[in-house]
């Protein structure tokens, strides 16, 4: 085992783009408290007044704001970092899941028994996961690499399980850990994904939710964890609190050509 194989990322420097896009904690509209939003806030906030975010939003203006581009020449490699581990990913069918399409993309709601138990500096509870999907309108991956933007990103959403819950732990620096791989089309279908594209139709419209068996989480995710990007940066959405560790996994993900089109309809993507 040369370096090359373990070929952790470290990205050093805040690559400050344009404030591009930001993220929704799916739980946002019922938060009460908190930092921010600020006097005069709207919850319903959309893509097309990104500008306008930071006056609603002031963390929306931070430094390490997400999404970023990465920059590989950039990166620093750094030895500490440990691959990635997970636990209890693995669910059971008999275990039920609510899906829900909440008008900006499709959420998969986790038990907080799903944890990251190594790669970062403590241990995280999911919360989450959602898709940023291409289309007509809109991009597809929020993240890119080398300027390449990719046709799909999956988050993973955790929270430090120092905090008692994630509404706690939302607004901490390291308080959230959010695990993220793109999405690129591949000859074959994708097995892992398919237990949940084939729930996409019971969530046509937005506002829609459904209770699916559970299935390996796992399988949403690379084979690879241990080759990764990791940065301090934010909710990528308002109300973008400067909060979450992020990790980019280096191999991406392949769906079918029919795979990814499946997931072409407006109401699971953000609404540009
Ligand atoms: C990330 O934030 C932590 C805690 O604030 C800090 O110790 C660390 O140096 C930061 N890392 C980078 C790469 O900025
Ligand atoms: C790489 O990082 C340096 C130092 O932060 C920065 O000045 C430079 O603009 C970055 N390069 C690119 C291409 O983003
Ligand atoms: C994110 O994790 C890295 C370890 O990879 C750690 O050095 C850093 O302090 C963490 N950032 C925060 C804000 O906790
Ligand atoms: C993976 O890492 C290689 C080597 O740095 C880089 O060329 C490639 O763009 C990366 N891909 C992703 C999706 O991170
Ligand atoms: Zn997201």
């Amino acid at each position: 085992m040369g370096p090359q194989d373990q070929y952790l990322l470290l990205l050093l420097t805040c690559l400050l783009g344009p404030p591009v896009r930001c993220e929704e904690p799916h739980h946002q509209e019922e938060e009460s408290q908190g930092p921010s939003p600020g006097p005069g806030h709207h919850h319903h906030w959309s893509y097309t007044d990104i500008l306008e975010w930071d006056t609603d939003y002031p963390d929306c203006g931070g430094a390490a704001q997400s999404p970023i581009n990465v920059d590989t020449q950039n990166t620093t490699f750094d030895p500490q970092l440990r691959p990635i581990q997970l636990s209890g990913y693995d669910l059971a069918p008999g275990e039920t899941l609510e899906l829900e399409n909440n008008k900006h993309t499709v959420v998969l709601k986790l038990p907080d028994s799903l944890k990251i138990v190594g790669g970062l500096p403590h241990i995280y509870r999911a919360a989450q996961l959602h898709f940023h999907w291409g289309s007509d309108s809109s991009p597809g991956s929020e993240h890119m690499v080398n300027g390449h933007r990719f046709p799909g990103e999956i988050h993973v959403v955790h929270y430090n399980s120092e905090y008692k819950s994630i509404d706690k732990a939302i607004t901490q620096p390291g308080g959230l850990a959010v695990l993220a791989a793109f999405i690129e089309e591949g000859p074959d279908d994708n097995a892992g994904y398919q237990h949940l594209l084939d729930h996409l139709d019971e969530v046509k419209e937005g506002g829609n939710s459904v209770e699916i068996p559970g299935f390996d989480i796992r399988g949403l995710l690379p084979q690879q964890l241990d080759r990764y990007f990791r940065y301090n940066g934010s909710l990528t959405t308002p109300p973008c609190f400067q909060s979450v560790n992020w990790t980019i996994f280096n191999q991406t993900l392949l769906l079918s050509a029919k795979q990814v089109g499946s997931v072409d309809n407006p109401e699971y993507h953000p609404d540009l």
